[in-house]
C-alpha cells in the first residue's frame, strides 16, 4: 500500500530549525536546481523574479547573482528566515537596490502591487509545507505577469517508510538531528507526482504546466502561462 502523506507544520520559525537550516550546505542541490531552471526557461527569466517561500534566500541570492538585470523578491511567512536573509543581504551590498525580502504569508488574501508583476514564479521545498497546497497554485496565477515562467521544485513522497529512511540515511549523513528529523518530517508531508496533476487540474493550470519526478527524491512543475511579457 502506498505511504499516506503526513503533513507538517507549514512555516520555518523555531530559532534551532532556523539556525540549522540556515547552515546546512545545500549548495550542490541549489545550484542544480538553478542550472535546471535556467535551463527549461531558455536563459531569460525577464525582468521581475519572484521567490515563494524563500527562507534564508538560498535561491533567492542564486537567482539575483544568474540575473543581474533582473529585480528579485523573496517572500516568506516566517520572521525568523527572514531576519537571515536579510543579514545574509547586508553583507552583499552589490545587490542592494534590485533584491528584496518581504513577509508573506500564503494565501496572499491582498497581493496589492505584486499582483502579474513577475516575469518568472520561482519555488523551492514550499509545496510540502502547506496545508493546503491550492494556495501556492493560488499565489502562481496571482503573481505571473502574462508569459511568465513559472518554476517550481520540491521533495516527491516515497512509497514506502522504508523508503523514507533510505533517504535520510542517505541524504543527511553527518547532518545535526534537527535536520535529519526536518528532513524525515518533510519526506512525510511531500506530494506525489499524481497529486501535484491533480492539485494544477483544479486550479486551471493543467495545460499550463507540467509535472515530472526528478532525480529519486524530487519532483518539478514548470511552463509558462498565457502570452509572452515582453
Ligand atoms: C524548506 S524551507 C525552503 C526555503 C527555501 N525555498 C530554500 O530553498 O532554501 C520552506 C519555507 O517555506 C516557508 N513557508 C511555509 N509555509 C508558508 C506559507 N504558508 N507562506 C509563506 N511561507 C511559507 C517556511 O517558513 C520556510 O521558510
Amino acid at each position: 500500500m502506498a505511504l499516506e502523506r503526513t503533513p507538517e507544520p507549514e512555516l520555518m520559525d523555531g530559532l534551532e530549525q532556523v539556525r540549522a537550516y540556515a547552515a546546512a550546505d545545500f549548495n550542490d542541490s541549489d545550484q542544480a536546481m538553478c542550472e535546471r531552471l535556467a535551463e527549461l526557461c531558455g536563459g531569460d527569466p525577464g525582468p521581475q523574479l519572484v521567490d515563494l517561500g524563500c527562507g534564508p534566500g538560498n535561491i533567492t541570492f542564486r537567482l539575483a547573482r544568474s540575473w543581474p538585470g533582473a529585480a528579485v523578491l523573496g517572500l516568506d511567512g516566517a520572521p525568523q528566515m527572514l531576519a537571515v536573509a536579510r543579514q545574509r543581504s547586508a553583507t552583499q551590498p552589490e545587490l542592494a537596490g534590485r533584491l528584496l525580502f518581504e513577509q508573506a504569508l500564503l494565501p496572499l488574501v491582498d497581493p496589492g502591487e505584486w499582483e502579474g508583476a513577475f516575469s518568472m514564479v520561482v519555488s523551492n521545498s514550499l509545496l510540502h509545507h502547506l496545508h493546503e497546497p491550492a494556495v501556492l497554485w493560488q499565489a502562481v496565477a496571482q503573481l505571473a505577469a502574462p508569459g511568465a515562467f513559472v518554476y517550481i521544485q520540491d521533495l516527491r513522497r516515497p512509497s514506502s517508510a522504508e523508503a523514507v529512511e533510505a533517504l535520510v540515511v542517505s541524504q543527511t549523513e553527518g547532518a545535526p538531528e534537527v535536520l535529519r528529523r526536518d528532513y524525515r518530517v518533510s519526506l512525510h508531508a511531500a506530494f506525489t507526482v499524481a497529486e501535484v496533476e491533480q492539485q494544477l487540474q483544479h486550479a486551471g493550470l493543467g495545460t499550463q504546466l507540467q509535472v515530472a519526478p526528478r532525480q529519486e527524491r524530487y519532483l518539478e512543475v514548470w511552463g509558462r502561462l498565457g502570452q509572452a511579457w515582453s
